[in-house]
C-alpha cells in the first residue's frame, strides 16, 4: 500500500527493458530500476550507446519499453508525453521561429499565455548568453547558442522535473561552467529535481546529489556514487582531494561498469 501522506518519488523506474526491433534487434535497456526523491539532483553517466537518451526518452513519454514501468510524480509517462520538461539530446528549435518564440514554446505548449512565455524568455535571454538575439532566428546562431536556447526553452517550462539530455555538450569551457553554476543556482532557488544525462565526470559531481553509472549496452545501472559536498559548488571545489578522490571513484566505476553486477533499485536516497 503507499501512503498517502507520502509524496510519490519525483522519478520512479522499475525493471525497464528495452529492445529496438528491425533486422537486428538492439536490447538497449535490461531491467533498469531507478528511483529519485523531489528536489534531488541526479546524474546519469555511461559509455556512449548505453541507452542514456532512451531511458530519458521512455520516462519523457516519447519512447515505450516492452517490460517495466516509468512514472513522473506517481503518474505512469507511458505514451504520455509533457509530465516533465525534456531537453532532448538534439536540440529541436523551430527554424521558422526566432529565438525569443522558440524559447517560449513549450510553455506556451504547456498552456502558459503566449506575451507572458515571451516575456519571461525575453528576460531570460542575456542569463542564457543569447543577449541582442531575440529576433535571431535558429540558423543564424551558432551550436552553442542553439543548446542555450534549447535549455531556456526547457526551463521556461512549468514543470518540476527536468530531464536533461546533455545540454551542455556543445559549449565551450568557460560557458560550460557558467551554465553549470547558473543551473545549480535555479535548483537551489526552485528546487526542482533534475535527471542530468553527461558524459562529464566533473559536471556530475559538481551539480549531483547522487551519480548513477551505467553500464555498456544493454544499459543497467552499476553504480551509485553519492556526493554529499556542501553547495555551492564551484568549480574551485574540484582541486580538493575530497572531489579528486569522487572522480577516480566514478572513473572507476566507469571503467568496470562492463563488468560489474548491476544494483538493486537504484535509489537516491541513502538507505535508512
Ligand atoms: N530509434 C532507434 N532505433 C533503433 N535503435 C536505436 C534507436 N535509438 C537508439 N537506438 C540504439 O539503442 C542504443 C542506445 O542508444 P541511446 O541513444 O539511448 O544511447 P546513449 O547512451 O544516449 O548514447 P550517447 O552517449 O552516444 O548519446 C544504441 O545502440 C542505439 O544504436
Ligand atoms: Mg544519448
Amino acid at each position: 500500500m503507499t501512503d498517502p501522506a507520502i509524496p510519490p518519488p519525483a522519478i520512479h523506474v522499475e525493471d525497464v527493458t528495452l529492445t529496438f526491433g528491425g533486422g537486428t534487434p538492439v536490447r538497449a535497456l535490461q531491467d533498469v530500476s531507478l528511483r529519485v526523491e523531489p528536489g534531488q539532483f541526479v546524474s546519469l553517466v555511461g559509455p556512449s550507446g548505453c541507452g542514456k537518451s532512451t531511458l530519458l526518452r521512455i520516462l519523457a513519454g516519447l519512447a515505450r519499453p516492452q517490460r517495466g514501468e516509468a512514472a513522473i510524480e506517481g503518474i505512469s509517462a507511458m505514451g504520455r508525453p509533457g509530465l516533465a520538461a525534456f531537453m532532448p539530446q538534439r536540440d529541436l528549435l523551430l527554424p521558422w521561429r526566432r529565438a525569443v518564440a522558440n524559447a517560449a514554446l513549450g510553455a506556451e505548449l504547456a498552456g502558459v499565455p503566449a506575451a507572458e512565455a515571451r516575456a519571461e524568455a525575453r528576460r531570460l535571454l542575456p542569463q542564457f548568453g543569447l543577449e541582442g538575439f531575440e529576433r535571431a532566428w535558429p540558423a543564424q546562431l551558432s551550436g552553442g547558442m542553439r543548446q542555450r536556447l534549447a535549455l531556456l526553452r526547457t526551463c521556461l517550462l512549468p514543470r518540476d522535473v527536468m530531464l536533461l539530455d546533455e545540454p551542455f555538450g556543445a559549449l565551450d569551457a568557460i560557458t560550460r561552467r557558467e551554465m553549470q553554476q547558473w543551473l545549480q543556482a535555479v535548483w537551489q532557488e526552485h528546487r526542482r529535481t533534475v535527471l542530468l544525462v553527461t558524459h562529464d565526470v566533473e559536471e556530475a559531481l559538481v551539480l549531483s546529489d547522487v551519480v548513477f553509472v551505467m553500464s555498456p549496452r544493454p544499459g543497467r545501472i552499476v553504480h551509485r556514487v553519492e556526493v554529499p559536498l556542501p553547495r555551492p559548488r564551484t568549480s574551485d571545489d574540484t582541486a580538493t582531494t575530497d572531489f579528486a578522490a569522487r572522480k577516480a571513484q566514478l572513473l572507476r566505476a566507469l571503467e568496470t561498469a562492463g563488468n560489474t553486477a548491476p544494483v538493486g533499485i537504484a535509489s537516491a536516497t541513502p538507505p535508512a
